[in-house]
């Protein structure tokens, strides 16, 4: 099976390394040599049928800021046309306005008949429903486990394990940042900005923080959840949505009386789709504090299922691409 990684900053390496490491698991479980074939940045790329060295690639582009030879002097859809692959892994950073260049990267591959795995919530959060069609259309698999969060496979365990299941509601807290910042300030009686300063500081968030505390990266996981397990036809645009940003020390202190904590929720259902800070009781499983990220499926017959686990970081993002080639994997083995 040969790749082509698109965008080869944190979690683009974390793939190269982690399929490096389990080269030789993946021959023994599938019989079937998973290489990196193609790499690209914002100015370089590299392609060789032959196989690329992912170690090559990441000493390459640490040395030199490249990962390839070749200077990127066209937008990389045109690269991700001229060559030959199997799997794009689109992983170039989110643009919540146009989707690009993720949309074009993914639009392009799917309609080459190459299947895609992307970690870029952008045009799954914008096109989710024209996107997934045109997968269809060409016959090619589109999967985005890490598109809501690293280390929390939601949408796989839905789509997969709980297939038979009917899952009424999901609520969780898909933003690290913003529940950093909420325990932080009741923990410490720190105000709101004080206690993004610190986010900012430990590097947990953004220099231009709009994003997660405005709710908006929860709006975009909570539209994604909405469309892949409520088969909903949504943008982040239809979530209802209240950040953080509003909230005061006497709120935290006032929740802090009734013994309950302040946390940024998304509620999901055919019904409701909403991000918004509300009450939870202290002990309460999405009471959890720190940078976790827990999601709460409520199902017919196995009742409650929580998935706890860290959103983001190299390692757990490349997690979620790896459940997704695994996935395509298996498919291909038993075709
Ligand atoms: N980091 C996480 O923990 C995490 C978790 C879940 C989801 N995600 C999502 O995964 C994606 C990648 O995240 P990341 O943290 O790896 O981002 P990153 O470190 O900023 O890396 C982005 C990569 O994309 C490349 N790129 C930027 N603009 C491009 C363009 N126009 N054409 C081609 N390549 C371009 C960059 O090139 P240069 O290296 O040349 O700048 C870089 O290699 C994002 O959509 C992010 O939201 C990240």
């Amino acid at each position: 099976m040969d790749i082509f990684i698109a965008g080869f900053g944190t979690v683009g390496q974390g793939v190269a390394e982690v399929m490096k490491e389990r080269a030789a698991w993946f021959e023994r479980r599938f019989d079937e040599c998973v290489r990196i074939v193609g790499a690209l940045d914002s100015s370089s790329f590299e392609f060789s049928s032959n196989g690329l060295d992912p170690e090559i690639l990441i000493r390459r582009k640490k040395m030199t800021g490249k990962v390839g030879t070749i200077e990127l002097k066209d937008e990389s859809c045109h690269i991700l046309r001229q060559f030959d692959y199997d799997v794009l892994v689109e992983v170039t950073p989110m643009n919540i306005s146009t989707g690009e260049p993720g949309y074009s990267n993914i639009l392009t591959a799917m309609e080459s008949g190459k299947d895609v795995i992307t970690s870029n919530k952008g045009p799954l959060a914008l096109k989710f429903s024209e996107l997934i069609r045109i997968a269809k259309r060409n016959g090619v698999q589109l999967r985005f486990e890490a598109t809501v969060g690293g280390a929390t496979p939601v949408i796989n365990l839905s789509r997969e394990l709980l297939m038979g299941e009917r899952i009424s509601s999901i609520r969780g807290i898909l933003n690290g940042t913003c529940n950093f910042i909420l325990h932080r300030m009741r923990e410490e009686g720190l105000p709101f900005a004080q206690a993004l300063k610190e986010a900012q500081e430990i590097g947990i968030a953004e220099r231009d923080p709009t994003y997660d505390i405005e709710g908006v990266d929860s709006a975009c996981k909570a539209a994604i959840l909405a469309n892949a397990i409520f088969d909903l036809n949504k943008t982040y645009k239809d979530v209802k949505r209240v950040g953080i940003s509003g909230i005061t020390e006497d709120a935290i202190a006032l929740a802090a009386e009734e013994k309950k904590v302040i946390r940024l929720i998304a509620e999901i259902s055919s019904k409701r789709l909403e991000v918004s800070p509300r009450l939870v009781p202290v002990g309460h499983p999405l009471s959890i504090g720190g940078t976790l990220n827990i999601i709460q499926l409520s199902t017919d017959l196995a009742g409650e299922i929580t998935v706890v686990g860290r959103g983001a970081g190299k390692f757990e993002t490349a997690s979620a691409i790896l459940s997704d080639l695994v996935a395509l994997l298996k498919d291909k083995s038993t075709r």
